[in-house]
C-alpha cells in the first residue's frame, strides 16, 4: 500500500540524474502533446487566473514549466520530505538542466512570447505543499488546470489504490479544467538510490478506462516504446484532456 512505502527515502538526486538530466526523446513527445493543449486551451481565455496543481511533483519541474505561462499560482504537491526539500531550493532559482525543458516548451508560440523570465516567474507563482494526495480534506475543485505525471501507477502495487488516485487528482480540480497525465505501461517497480518503489502494472486499455470515468475529450498517447528509460515498462502513456463537468 501507498501509505507503507519509505517516500521519505526517495533520492531526488538519483532520480534526477536517470531521468531528467537532459530531454530524452520521450520528454520531448510528452512536452509537445501537453504544452499544445494547454496552449490551445489558454488562447481562448486571455486574462483568466490560473490555479495549477502538479499532483506527486517529486524531482520533475517540466509539469509545472508546461503550466507556467498560464498560471498565477501553482501547487507542487509531494509526499516525501526528500522530494519537498528538493523542490523548496528549486523554486528559489531552478538548476540548469531544467533550461533545456523549457526550450522544448518554447517550441510552441505560446511559450516562445511568454513575457517573464521564467525562473523569475517560477520563483513567484510556485508553492511547495508537503502532503498526501489521498487526503486533501475540503480542496474539491480548488485548481483549474492540473498534471500529475508517473504518479497514480508509481506510487502503489494496488489496482484500487491506483484508481483512487486517479479519482482524487480529478476531485481537486474545476469542471471542465484541463489537465495532462503521464503512466507508465506495464511497470514492474523502479529503483531509486538503491531503494526498491512499487508500480501498478496497468495497460493503456486500464488507463483509458479509468480516466473516462472521471474526464471528457479524453486522448491518449503511447510513447517512447523504442526508446526506453529503463528496463521493466512497456511504453509511456499520456493523456490530456478536461475534467467532467
Ligand atoms: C515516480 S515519482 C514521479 C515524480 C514526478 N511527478 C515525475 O514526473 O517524475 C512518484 C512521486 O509521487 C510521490 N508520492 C507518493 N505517494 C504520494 C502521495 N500519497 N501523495 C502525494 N505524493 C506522493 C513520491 O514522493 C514521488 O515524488
Amino acid at each position: 500500500m501507498n501509505a507503507d512505502v519509505p517516500w521519505d527515502e526517495f533520492n531526488p538526486v538519483d532520480y534526477i540524474s536517470h531521468n531528467y538530466r537532459s530531454v530524452l526523446p520521450a520528454d520531448a513527445k510528452i512536452i509537445a502533446i501537453v504544452r499544445d493543449h494547454f496552449s490551445d486551451h489558454f488562447r481562448r481565455f486571455p486574462g483568466r487566473r490560473i490555479r495549477g496543481i502538479d499532483v506527486g511533483a517529486g524531482a520533475n519541474l517540466y509539469p509545472a514549466l508546461a503550466m507556467l505561462p498560464w498560471c498565477d499560482e501553482i501547487t507542487l504537491l509531494d509526499r516525501s520530505s526528500r522530494n519537498v526539500e528538493y523542490l523548496l531550493g528549486q523554486s528559489d532559482g531552478y538548476d540548469a538542466n531544467w533550461d533545456a525543458f523549457w526550450r522544448e516548451l518554447c517550441q510552441n508560440d505560446g511559450y516562445a512570447a511568454y513575457p517573464h523570465d521564467p525562473r523569475e516567474r517560477f520563483k513567484q507563482v510556485v508553492r511547495v505543499e508537503e502532503g498526501d494526495l489521498f487526503h486533501l480534506a475540503g480542496q474539491e475543485g480548488r485548481w483549474t488546470l492540473g498534471t500529475m505525471f508517473f504518479v497514480a501507477e508509481s506510487i502503489t502495487a494496488s489496482k484500487t489504490e491506483f484508481e483512487q488516485a486517479i479519482k482524487c487528482f480529478f476531485h481537486y480540480l474545476e469542471p471542465g479544467a484541463p489537465f495532462a497525465a503521464a503512466f507508465m505501461e506495464k511497470s514492474e517497480g523502479y529503483e531509486v538510490g538503491g531503494l526498491d518503489f512499487p508500480a501498478c502494472k496497468v495497460r493503456r486499455r486500464q488507463i483509458r478506462r479509468t480516466l473516462r470515468g472521471h474526464a471528457k475529450g479524453l486522448r491518449t498517447f503511447s510513447v517512447g516504446k523504442h526508446d526506453k528509460v529503463r528496463d521493466g515498462y512497456k511504453s509511456m502513456i499520456v493523456a490530456r484532456g478536461y475534467r467532467r463537468t
